[in-house]
């Protein structure tokens, strides 16, 4: 459906214009009646420009080369967000842990479910992991079980992956609750310069009620996805790092928030991207902001050339917001950089060339998936607690998310030419499981741009009206999820499964 009529939908429930505090009244209201017991939200305070804290590595068990082993338990911790305020979060061994391994291992982990009440499976997001072992909401751990998910990493894999539950229904609360996790794979020879140093930067996202606990959802969380109060860097707001003059930093971001699309620029800091989703590019590609959607990666080098502080910051982006509450999205400061006195010897400039991307055959079919929104019929006299789950539907080619359906059969090793269309009013960030694809080309308003240079990407945003056409194989057999990287709209639809033959 188109922007204009959907606004209307919404308008049916309060008046926009001059009415605009009624409406955010109104819709207030709903939000109660829909989460009865839900604690009012305030802007709490949390300390900004405290030392960069690197996340915790998951310890490998094992002693044989080339295999890591590790248990990992899914389950509730406390975090400590405000001196003297707990927050009940849900953590992965208590944090977010980073995962270490280099292309060619094999993975053993021991997983159990810790969450009380609810189910949970780990998915390994991007990686080319067989799809029994990939967490699927058909394979879901119930609660106080648990599994091993074993999968071996090829040659070529090396990449900033990461992992986060994906039980049906559950996916999007895990998620804001805390659990997601950092799983690099690193390659054998790594050709971007050691001294630039490995900072990973999970970047999450978090709405706290004024007691200190995680808010719930509200309908217009469920519409555009749930954006939070703070954005936080590896779980702290705006930390600090120091460097010298001429120092250059290689990080590795992670949009592993719910909803919020992260339109980023390092103010007094020349970026340089170096890799994506899947890895590293062919070559080193100068940018002045980046957009990182959720679900999505970036790797970059950030050149520090002159004194002062440099940060990491977003900038205001439109992505099609629905109704009242549009929060303001930019002038977050992700990172800050003090640069102190200069270098001693210089840095290492980065090689001209990082690596190849093969170019795909020739698709051997071609699909269409058209995303859509669809506001349930009737919003006038409808009870205002059962709106949001009855009334919104995202849609892909018409049909929404079951768990039992297949909607689309494919075979292992053949190419694919995949059309995704945006026949909506918000940008959907669109993701597939299992493997890596490449773009090749959008097309928006008639107007056909090619992809500026290949790299392999698992999940890539469509804006309105736009079609990005992208060129995929899947390697391995069994069913696979694709669906929109907006939690939220994952739960209430946008999700379709594969099943890939052998
Ligand atoms: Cu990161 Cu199916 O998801
Ligand atoms: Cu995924
Ligand atoms: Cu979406």
């Amino acid at each position: 459906m188109h922007r204009r009529t959907f606004i209307t939908s919404l308008a049916s429930l309060a008046v926009a214009g001059p009415a605009a505090a009624q409406m955010n009244h109104d819709m207030s209201t709903m939000n109660h009646s829909a989460q009865s017991n839900a604690p009012a939200t305030s802007l709490l305070d949390l300390p900004e420009g405290q030392p960069l804290r690197e996340l915790p590595r998951l310890a490998n068990q094992s002693v044989t080369p080339g295999l890591f082993k590790a248990s990992i338990t899914a389950g509730p911790m406390n975090a400590r967000l405000i001196e003297g305020v707990g927050t009940p979060m849900l953590g992965y061994n208590g944090g977010n842990p980073v995962i270490e391994v280099t292309e060619g291992d094999r993975v053993e982990l021991d997983f159990t479910n810790d969450i009380p009440e609810e189910p949970t499976t780990i998915h390994w997001h991007g990686m080319p992991v067989p799809a029994d072992q990939d967490g699927n909401p058909m394979d879901a751990v119930a609660p106080g079980g648990g599994r091993s998910y074993v999968f071996d990493l090829p040659p070529g894999s090396a990449a900033p992956y990461w992992f986060h539950p994906h039980p049906h229904e559950f996916t999007a609360e895990q998620v804001y609750r805390g659990l997601a996790g950092v799983f690099l794979v690193k390659p054998k020879a790594d050709p971007i310069p050691a001294a630039y140093g490995d900072t990973v930067l999970l970047l999450t996202d978090i709405r706290l009620a004024a007691d200190g606990t995680i808010a719930p959802n509200t309908s217009v969380d469920l519409m555009n996805g749930r954006i939070g109060d703070h954005v936080l860097t590896n779980g702290q707001k705006n930390p600090k790092i120091e460097v010298r003059v001429g120092e250059r930093r290689r990080f590795r971001l992670i949009n592993a928030t719910n909803a919020r699309f992260l339109r980023l620029a390092f103010e007094n800091a020349r970026m340089t991207v170096i890799g994506t989703d899947g890895g590293l590019l062919e070559a080193p590609v100068a940018a002045d902001e980046i957009l990182l959607t959720p679900g999505e990666r970036v790797e970059i080098v950030a050149a520090f050339d002159s004194p002062g502080p440099a940060t990491l910051t977003t900038l205001e982006y439109d992505r099609g917001w629905m109704g009242p509450g549009k929060p303001d999205e930019s002038r977050l400061a992700l990172l800050t950089a003090s640069i102190a006195g200069d270098l001693a010897e210089p840095m290492p400039d980065l090689p001209r060339e990082l690596r190849t991307i093969p170019a795909f055959a020739n698709p051997a079919v071609t699909r269409r998936f058209v995303l859509s929104e669809e506001m349930g019929g009737g919003m006038e006299g409808m009870d205002h607690s059962s709106m949001p789950a009855a009334g919104m539907k995202f849609l892909i080619n018409g049909a929404s998310f079951d768990m039992n359906r297949i909607d689309t059969v494919s075979k292992v090793g053949q190419v694919e030419l995949w059309e995704i269309v945006n026949d909506a009013d918000m940008d959907h960030p669109f993701h597939i499981h299992g493997t890596q694809f490449q773009v090749i080309e959008r097309e928006l308003g008639g107007i056909v741009s090619q992809a500026p240079h290949p790299a392999w990407k698992d999940t890539v945003n469509v804006v309105p009206g736009e079609t990005v056409r992208i060129l995929l194989r899947q390697d391995l057999p069994g069913a696979r999820m694709y669906h929109c990287h907006i939690l939220e709209h994952e739960k209430l639809g946008m999700m379709g499964i594969v099943d890939v033959q052998a």
